[in-house]
Parts: structure tokens; sequence; C-alpha cells
């Protein structure tokens, strides 16, 4: 016999970033970040995970690709699940697997991205969470999203925060055993509904300097990120969390941009230096900056992750028709920018 569950799950993006580590093995950040989930069916990561008594030890695959399960990340996530696994029955198959025998049972699973893969589009986010969350419920473990946050999060830090739609908080806790480095839904996903999110893929390429490597030479080298950590981030937390509960655009906008910005000025400031971004993501800035400024209001708020793709929040359809519009006139496919799509998508789960 074979048992199987598949789940989705989509992608989030931080609005304010996550950059820099206390502990490397537990992933425990050191501050606290917020995100936007993103509606699962533009870009999320599905994977089907199966148990059979016939399977000789753990494999996965991942977009048709095995892939070494031997790493920290996939045996933190796995030990974690399986040390919480409870009886399944599956009586129209005739299956029983009992609590104790899921230490015994292999397990095969298999997970695919509808987006580029490590191109700074937070593949890690989805890929994690939705294989904390499949195994889960394969292994019926009992507990809530919180908990399994926590799991995620070993996995890859940003991804305890796609376990929930809508906005969520990732809290970086104080404990040394990361129990209290969970993920939170600050608003749910209607909350804010009129949000467009358009993700310009300025590169699909595979990124030079992955996240986790990037934020250790930051955390080790630059003399920015602490001042980042302890004085900027907590206030604009707080500051963010107020502008998502009141629908406050401008506020948001300008909260996001500033985040996305110090980000990058922090990986500057790392040792050798870190360009995430490139001409063409400079120049998306000083179009959107441009807009806005000639608005009298934000209309846009741009974010820009571990690569040089831009990530564009329009405060409602209308802005976002007119943003892909300006995008279409000021990088047309012909005039030889590397800007070659743009996925358009919803914000909400
Ligand atoms: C720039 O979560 O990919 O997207 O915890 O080492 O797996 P690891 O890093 P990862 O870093 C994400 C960094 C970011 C900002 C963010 O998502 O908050």
């Amino acid at each position: 016999w074979v048992l199987m569950v598949t789940a989705q799950t989509p992608t989030n993006i931080a609005v304010i970033k996550y950059w820099g580590k206390r502990d490397e093995s537990l992933i425990l950040p050191i501050n606290d970040s917020i995100s936007v989930t993103l509606d699962p069916s533009h870009l999320c990561t599905t994977t089907t995970v199966a148990v059979s008594p016939d399977f000789t030890h753990d494999r996965m695959w991942l977009n048709g690709k095995e892939i070494s399960l031997s790493g920290g990340r996939y045996q933190n996530c796995l030990r974690e699940i399986r040390s919480r696994a409870s009886d399944v029955e599956d009586e129209k198959k005739g299956i029983k697997i009992a609590k104790r025998d899921w230490e015994n049972l292999h397990l095969h699973i298999a997970s695919y991205n509808n987006f580029p893969t490590a191109a700074g589009l937070a593949s890690s986010a989805a890929g994690f969470a939705c294989l904390v969350y499949s195994l889960a419920k394969l292994m019926n473990v009992k507990e809530d999203n919180s908990h399994l946050s926590a799991i995620a999060r070993q996995g890859s830090g940003s991804a305890c925060r796609s376990l929930y739609g809508g906005f969520v908080k990732w809290i970086m806790g104080k404990d040394d055993n990361g129990n209290d480095s969970i993920a939170v839904q600050l608003v749910d996903e209607k909350h804010w509904d009129e949000l467009v999110i358009l993700i310009a893929v300025v590169s699909s390429r595979q990124k030079e300097t992955s996240s986790t490597s990037g934020m250790r030479e930051t955390v080790e080298t630059s003399p920015l990120v602490l001042h980042r950590a302890k004085e900027v981030v907590p206030k604009r937390v707080v500051e963010m969390e107020e502008a998502v509960k009141s629908r406050n655009f401008p506020a948001f906008a300008r909260l996001t941009c500033s985040d996305s910005n110090q980000f990058h000025a922090v990986c500057l400031d790392t040792s050798p230096p870190i360009f995430y971004m490139n001409d063409t993501s400079h120049r998306i800035i000083s179009c959107v900056e441009k807009w806005n400024r000639s608005e009298g209001t934000p209309q846009v708020a741009y974010t820009f992750d571990a690569g040089p793709n831009a990530v564009l929040i329009a405060r409602n359809r209308k802005v976002a028709a007119l943003l892909l519009q300006r995008l279409l006139f000021h990088f047309p496919p012909q005039s030889g920018a590397d800007l070659n799509s743009y996925i358009v998508g919803d914000k909400s789960v």
C-alpha cells in the first residue's frame, strides 16, 4: 500500500525584512519581520508526500530532479515532524499506522515550484512550509500552525511565515531553544484585499549569493546590521502593524520601500559587498519613486529580496493596471533590458 497527501503553499514577501541569525542551526533571527502571503494560485509550491512499507529510504524530488535529504535543514524538519506523529487509519484502504511505526517507515517526497527556484522569489519559504504542512497532515500531527511554523523555520527562516495567509509577523523570540520564535497572523487575507502584487522578473537566473551565506557574511562583517536590528526594525515593526491594521497605504509604502532599501544598504555594508539588485532594479525604483512623488501620495510600494526581481505592491487594481502599462513603456521587451516577464497576482490566500 501507499498513503499520500498533497498540499499547496504560497510564497510570502517580506515588507520588513529578516536578515541575520543569532543561531544558525535552529534558524533564530536577530529581528522580527513582517510579510504578506501571496495567492496560492500564483507563486506556490505543490508537494506530495507518500509513505509505504516498500520504500527503503527517504527520498525527495524537486521539480522532477532527485535531491539529497542529508542536509541538516531537511533532517531537522523530518525529525521534528516524525516525533509528533500520531496513529493514522485509512479504513477504505485497510491501512493502519501506529504512532511508533513512523520511526521505521520511509517517505517519498515530490515538490514542484511554479516559479524560478532560488532567484530571489522566496522559493525556500514556500518549499519548506509546504513540506512541513504536508508531512504533518500525512502523519496526523495534531499541533496548530504556530507550532508547525517553528518547525518550518528550521528548514528556512522565511518559511515560518508561509503557514498563514494575509499579513504575518515572525516574532524573533528570546529563548535559546527557539520555541518562542514563531509566526503569527496579523490580519487575514480578506482584511486588505484591494492590494495587488505584481512581480517584475528582472532575471530568473539563480542568485550568486544565497540568503543563508549572505546573511552570515553580513552578521560577521557589517557594522550597520546591529543598528538596523536593534534600533530601526523594532520601531518599524510597530509602525507597520499599525499601517496594515488601519490599511494606511502611504505609511505602508514608506515603510516597505525604506526597509527594502535599508536591507540592500546592509548588503552593501557587508565585506565583500553583496549586490542583489542590478541596473534594471535601480531603474524600477526610480520609476516608482518619480511616479509616487508626482501623484503627491504613494500609489505603489516596491521591495526586493535577495535578487534583482522587483515586487511591486499597488494600492488597488486601477493603479496596478497603470503600473503594468508604465513598466511596459519603460522596459519594452525589445529594449534590451533583461526584464522578461511580469507575474501579476492578488495578495491574498
Ligand atoms: C531577503 O529565509 O531564505 O528574503 O533562513 O537561511 O533559509 P534562511 O534564509 P531565507 O532568507 C530570506 C531573506 C529575505 C528576507 C525575508 O524573507 O524576510
